[in-house]
């Protein structure tokens, strides 16, 4: 039922070809950076300084997609770091990558470790069945694997899990920026996806905001009405569908933005960092004007 998904299911054909993005986000562990997530090749020394460097993963159903990518990576060029994944699924069938789940554990047996909660199966140990909320997630935590020493912290899920996890980890002392994460949607249905897109008419004598941005080098200016209360991204739309964005509900940090001149509002934010926002950044799919001249640059 996926936007994407039943398109490519039901219209794309053999031969047809499409136009698609660089991959992006900021979903990599910072202490690997590799080649492929730093075009420089830039490899960050805070592996070298702690060969040994232990992380961790929850993931549940498809979250594991770029969790396996971080570990295949991180076991295999640095010989002494060890992963640990919690993976969560509903039950064994639905186990996504079991087979190269499996290798990782062959290859790597004394330094990735996987743990299968299986949500509606009886596994032998309580831990290991149900549902992983923040009791079992604490229990976890204790006779498991511990908060203390983990280098970084990777979180992919759906909402709640990743929530959970992060709140508790926090709660535990774990500063932020060892906890990565990365979320399908925010979980609020509320959150109007469809937005993007949204018709809006502009008329004459109605007062408007001036949103102007800067993409691939090119720029242009978009009125915003005032009583639309329109996102940036959706103005930026209006005037060039080639626009980027993924989610459009504050997850994904497709449509960051540097915010050049004015002012927004913006709702959620679960795609960037604090230093991010420090530095001007925005999600324009979240961001509202508040000042009556708005300037984003989606190429800084
Ligand atoms: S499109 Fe995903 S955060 Fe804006």
């Amino acid at each position: 039922g996926g936007v994407f998904s039943t398109w490519a299911n039901e219209e794309l054909a053999a031969g047809d070809v499409i136009e698609v993005m660089n991959p992006q986000g900021a979903f990599t562990a910072k202490v690997r950076t590799t080649a492929m997530n730093d075009p420089q090749g830039i490899v960050n020394d805070q592996l070298e300084a702690n060969p040994r460097a232990r992380l961790v993963a929850f993931a549940a159903g498809s979250g594991i997609t770029p969790v396996m990518a971080i570990a295949t990576t991180t076991l295999a060029s640095s010989p002494d770091a060890t992963f640990e994944l919690v993976y969560s699924n509903r039950s064994t069938v639905d186990v996504m990558f079991a087979e190269e789940i499996g290798d990782l554990k062959d290859r790597y047996p004394d330094r990735f470790t996987v743990h299968h909660i299986l949500s509606r199966e009886n596994r032998t140990s309580p831990l290991h069945t149900g549902r992983i909320d923040d009791e079992k997630l604490s229990l976890m935590l204790d006779r498991m694997l511990g908060a203390g020493d983990v280098e970084e912290w990777f979180l992919c899920g759906p909402f709640d899990l990743v929530q959970t996890a992060r709140d508790e980890l926090k709660d535990r002392g774990v500063p932020e920026e060892r906890v990565r994460f990365e979320l399908f949607t925010t979980g609020k249905p509320t959150t109007p996806a469809g937005q993007q897109g949204r018709d809006i008419e502009v008329r004459a004598d109605e007062p408007t905001f001036d949103i102007n941005f800067t993409l691939d080098g090119s720029s242009a200016t978009v009125e915003s009405p005032r009583s639309a209360r329109e996102t940036v991204l959706n103005a930026a739309l209006r005037k060039r569908p080639d626009v980027p964005f993924a989610c459009a509900g504050g997850v994904c940090g497709t449509c960051r933005a540097k915010l050049v001149s004015g002012s927004c509002d913006m709702d959620e934010n679960f795609a960037l960092e604090p230093d991010e926002v420090e530095a001007g950044y925005i999600l324009t799919c979240q961001s509202r004007p508040t000042s009556d001249a708005v300037e984003v640059d989606f190429d800084a």
